[in-house]
């Protein structure tokens, strides 16, 4: 008789037939720097994830290069939002400053990420300026956006991560890099970025009061083959490499655009899918610590060589110790 139970008997035997790995390494820890406070602020809806003051973030990078984390995506909470988001472009910006700081923390023991987008940064939430009708206007956010890759490269981000989903921020941002001599920043595309409800804690974790919604430039929650009309340009554009965002609402989409492509695949496991496990573990509901490397080794097993997750030190410490 067949049995398949036969390669489940032991832990030796489960650990030597397994076909995903987590490793350390895959991991990045996205981090909230908040300009003007004294103390690190907790993020309610995000239970053990606070906004850092220039400090504490810097202490939560060393902590990752110990643990074996692979990199660290940067946001800025700005003291002062406007209509433009002029602090995302200030060299002097919070999240200039605190690229700055984790470089000379870690140096490039660490890759250090930064989020390219205005949202942070603007009074209305919005990831662009607005045309006088109130709408989000693509090429005039693309001009912003040249320039914030400019001022994060010059901080000494390894890596820029464009997630605004506006048409040509790829190429805008490549040719920005290049005309700053800038030539080995990468650009992680966030190429199939969905309108997703899942967001609503980033939204406290950056002070965000966003007027209306996403819709008319993140991508539907029905679509999937326009993921990969967005990959072919973010490629064209020259992505160095491309993620799916939400993770586990959208493992069709992971696996579709890894089978698709030769490039590094990430997936970004989000604010929300981070709180709904903490909140149902709080309860008693589920075992957090397996829930927590369940959905990461879902995430692997979809397709993504790296993970986004709030978890990354964490989980890479828990590898660590093999369990
Ligand atoms: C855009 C950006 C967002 C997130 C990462 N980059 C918010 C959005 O697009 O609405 C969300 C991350 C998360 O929810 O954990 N700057």
């Amino acid at each position: 008789m067949v049995r398949p139970r036969r390669l489940r008997t032991t832990p030796a035997m489960r650990r030597m037939v397994a076909e995903t790995r987590l490793h350390p390494a895959d991991l990045i820890l996205p981090a909230f720097v908040r300009e003007g406070i004294d103390e690190p602020v907790a993020i309610g809806s995000m239970p053990g994830v606070y906004q850092h003051t220039r400090d504490s973030l810097r202490k939560a990078a060393a902590e990752a290069v110990a643990a074996g984390v692979g990199g660290i995506m940067l946001f800025g909470v700005p003291l002062h939002k406007d209509a433009t988001g002029s602090q995302g472009t200030d060299p002097d910006g919070i999240l200039q400053v605190a690229i700055r700081d984790v470089k000379a923390e870690v140096g490039d023991d660490l890759v250090i990420m930064s989020d390219l987008c205005l949202d942070e940064f603007t009074d209305h939430g919005h990831c662009g300026v607005l045309d006088e009708r109130g709408r989000v206007d693509n090429d005039a956010t693309l001009e912003r956006y040249a320039q914030m890759a400019r001022v994060q490269a010059d901080a000494g981000v390894h890596v820029v991560g464009p997630s605004g989903m506006m048409d040509g921020q790829v190429r805008v941002v490549r040719a920005a890099l290049d005309a700053a001599g800038h030539q080995d920043v990468s650009i992680l595309a966030y190429t199939a970025k969905y309108a997703s409800a899942f967001y609503g804690p980033f939204r406290e974790a950056v002070n965000s009061s966003l007027r209306g919604d996403r819709k008319t430039y993140q991508q539907d929650p029905a679509n999937a083959r326009e993921s990969l009309r967005e990959l072919e340009l973010d490629l064209a554009e020259g992505a160095d490499m491309v993620m799916v965002k939400p993770a586990l609402p959208y493992l069709d989409i992971l696996r579709q655009i890894a089978d698709a492509v030769d490039v590094p695949v990430a997936a970004y496991q989000i604010s929300g899918e981070y709180a709904m496990v903490e909140a149902a573990a709080a309860n008693g509901w589920i075992d957090r610590d397996r829930a927590i490397m369940e959905t990461l080794t879902g995430i692997r097993r979809a397709g993504a060589g790296m993970v986004l997750t709030y978890w990354a030190t964490e989980a890479a410490l828990r590898l660590r110790r093999g369990e």
